[in-house]
């Protein structure tokens, strides 16, 4: 299957039509084990529309919310309804992403796989050296069996590779999607591990 163009404009139309939805089950989960942020640092990567940054926020996390969207700021201020003392947006493509404050939760929810293997590689390898101890990621990553498998610009991973990503870590969510659905773009083959995992 074809996969679809992504381009700014896709996702600036994708996020326009995010507000509504309820809250990501990644993000649902890691609030319910990591508990009140208490001025805690969380980091929204790829946060779209912001309607988990601004779980986040209700939940006493200070956050940083990224995006390559150029839309993002102004379209996370509509979502939040102005500035936050406690947000931080950062516009920035994953491509360009080389530093990140300490962590204790980083939460990706469907973008970490818009990205090369190799890109994919170096970012994950800078959130696992920014998390800190009792940190957790929450996280949706592409498997493949994913009816995208194959395109070269995103990132589709084995079981045993994606299991490897959490080496040293608690895995406390390990859910598997593997079934016929739809996505932004039309019918598909969703192959998803949701993952949420804790640095001891
Ligand atoms: C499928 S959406 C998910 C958005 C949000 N997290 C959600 O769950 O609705 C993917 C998001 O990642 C962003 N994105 C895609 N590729 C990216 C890249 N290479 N670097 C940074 N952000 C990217 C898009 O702009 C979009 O907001």
């Amino acid at each position: 299957m074809s996969t679809p163009m992504r381009t700014d404009e896709h996702w600036a139309n994708y996020n326009s039509r995010q507000a509504a939805r309820p809250i990501r089950e990644s993000c649902q989960r890691v609030l319910a084990l990591a508990g009140p942020g208490a001025g805690r640092t969380a980091v929204d990567l790829g946060c779209g529309a912001g309607r988990e940054t601004r779980a986040f926020l209700d939940a006493g996390w200070r956050v940083l919310a990224l995006d390559g969207e150029p839309g993002t700021e102004a379209r996370l201020l509509r979502t939040i309804g102005g500035r936050h003392a406690a947000l931080t947006i950062k516009t920035s493509r994953f491509q360009d992403l080389y530093d990140l404050p300490p962590a204790d939760l980083v939460h990706a929810g469907y973008s970490l796989p818009f990205q090369t293997r190799a890109e994919f590689d170096r970012v994950w390898t800078l959130i696992r050296s920014v998390l800190r101890p009792g940190g957790r990621v929450a996280v949706d990553l592409f498997g493949d069996r994913d009816s995208w498998a194959g395109d070269p610009n995103l990132t589709f991973l084995t079981e045993p590779e994606v299991r490897a990503l959490f080496d040293g870590l608690t895995i406390e969510r390990w859910e598997v999607e593997d079934e016929p659905g739809r996505a932004f773009s039309g019918p598909k083959h969703w192959h998803v591990f949701h993952v949420v995992a804790q640095r001891r």
